[in-house]
């Protein structure tokens, strides 16, 4: 069983590309697994709680509850239009999740891991976390360039101090296995560095989950969201449940802090599993540019799927960069990325080729080894390891020497079948391997592929990627 998450995004606004990129590698990652035989437990979910959250409810007039529905929705709603498919959609608002959480807290003060103490401190909410001097830009936090709040109040600390030997330890053995590589270097010299106790609870925070000892405090909105992994393994019905740990967490370099330090010292003091591995994707820009509101650039993953379906939506997210990198997903070429990869690539092979097959009367004349894997497999490597854009990049050669090798042998100018067989035979394998190499980038076009070239009939059928 290979158990994989994504994180649990903020319902303060709508889903867009950034959160889709790190959900469809993770869906990816998981379809290659279940597609080798494997069983699989894929979560994704929402973040609902705190402070920003109901700030963001209350400028849309709504009650938190309420608010937070239409979100979440949304989300699902997305995810189902590109093709997502999770095995559970958890929610911190659902019932299950609140009682673990607590569950969980109550484990971290029965095991002397928490203690109360007066705290001064600057909060962004943006982060929904407390800052540092070092972490701020003239005065401001870098990410989200706002001034944050003076706080001073009684809080309940997690004993991290008492946890960081260990996680350092983890780490570093790769007992926590922290990739890119260049990741685990980072975690590792912030460590070094020294990271600071952090509050597990808020007092005037309303829209939480109250502490089970302490009802004027609600649980810090971060430990909130990190208990999520945990809890939809459905841990309060069964302490050994066979889910947990998670096999991979994937998340954005902006929050690796909370998955690499916090939540293996969390899972320690509490007395369960650290999870076995953090992938860790880096930040896009957009056509140079960061997404923001302001600058209008924020690309809404459902009008990506209505301009270019389902499948180009995806290949378009995910094919632009290597996984770990920051990059640009450049939109102003994403017609010409569609056309070369998509409609002139892989679309027009499939098409050329079984247009030929029927004209030479082959249809049912040519040999398909669906049992020939090295291809496959070689690129299935590699999405294992969310190298997703190399194995993208090994298939669009695939494509092209396919391509050249007809150009060469000029197939439509040969009169007998007997002529064209070879080449044929070769050009069909060719795609079936291909198409079979795509099922977790491109799953439903893949399938049509697959479908029409069988050992038994190779079947011409309409256009895969109409040209944009
Ligand atoms: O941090 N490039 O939620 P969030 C790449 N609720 N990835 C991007 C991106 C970009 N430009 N913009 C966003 C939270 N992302 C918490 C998580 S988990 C227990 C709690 C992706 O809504 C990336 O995965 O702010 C990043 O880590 C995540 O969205 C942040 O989503
Ligand atoms: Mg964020």
């Amino acid at each position: 069983m290979k158990y994989i998450t994504t994180p649990i995004y903020y319902v303060n606004d709508k889903p867009h590309i950034g959160h889709a990129y790190t959900t469809l590698v993770a869906d990816i990652v998981a379809r290659t697994h279940v597609l080798s035989g494997e069983e699989v437990f894929f979560l994704a979910g929402t973040d609902e709680h705190g402070t920003k959250i109901a700030q963001a409810a209350e400028k849309a007039g709504k009650q938190p509850q309420e608010f937070t529905d239409e979100i979440a929705a949304s989300f699902k709603e997305a995810w189902q239009n590109l093709g997502i498919e999770y095995n559970h959609f958890i929610r911190t608002t659902d019932t299950d999740h609140k009682k673990t959480a607590q569950a969980f807290l109550s484990k971290l003060k029965e095991n002397d891991a928490l203690y109360e103490d007066e705290y001064e401190g600057l909060y962004c909410n943006g982060c929904e976390t407390f800052l540092h001097e070092k972490d701020l830009i003239d005065g401001k936090c870098s990410d989200h360039k706002k001034e944050p709040e003076v706080v001073k109040e009684k809080n309940w600390f997690f004993k991290l101090s008492e946890y960081v030997e260990q996680v350092k330890e983890k780490i570093k053995t790769d007992e926590i296995i922290i990739r890119p590589e260049k990741f685990k270097k980072e975690v590792l010299s912030a460590l070094e560095q020294g990271v600071p106790d952090f509050s597990v609870s808020r007092p005037n925070v309303e829209w939480g989950i109250p502490l089970p000892w302490d009802s004027k405090q609600t649980m810090y909105v971060w430990v909130d969201a990190l208990i999520n992994y945990f809890s939809a393994t459905g841990w309060e019905n069964d302490l050994e449940g066979p889910k947990w740990p998670a096999d991979v967490h994937v998340v954005g370099k902006d929050i690796i802090k909370f998955h690499a330090i916090y939540w293996p010292a969390l899972l320690l003091a509490a007395g369960f599993d650290i999870p076995k591995s953090i992938l860790v994707n880096g930040f896009f820009t957009i056509d140079g540019q960061k997404m923001s509101k302001s600058l209008g650039n924020v690309i809404d993953p459902n009008e990506l799927v209505d301009a270019y379906g389902v499948d180009g939506a995806r290949y378009l997210i995910v094919s632009q960069f290597p996984f770990g990198q920051d990059g640009d997903i450049a939109q102003s070429k994403f017609d010409e990325k569609y056309n070369a990869d998509l409609a002139n690539g892989i679309g027009n092979l499939v098409q050329r080729v079984s247009t030929l097959i029927e004209k030479f009367e082959l249809e049912k004349s040519l040999e398909i080894n669906e049992e020939k894997g090295d291809f496959v497999s070689e690129i299935w490597q590699h999405f294992n390891v969310f190298e997703i854009f190399e194995g993208i990049t090994k298939i669009q050669k695939k494509i092209q020497d396919t391509d050249e090798l007809l150009a060469k042998e000029k197939p439509w100018e040969k009169e007998k079948a007997e002529d064209v067989k070879d080449i044929l035979q070769t050009s069909a394998q060719n795609i079936y391997e291909i198409g079979k190499a795509l099922q977790p980038i491109i799953p439903e076009t893949a399938t049509q592929i697959l479908k029409r070239f069988t050992k038994g009939e190779i079947i011409k059928g309409e256009g895969l990627f109409p040209r944009k």
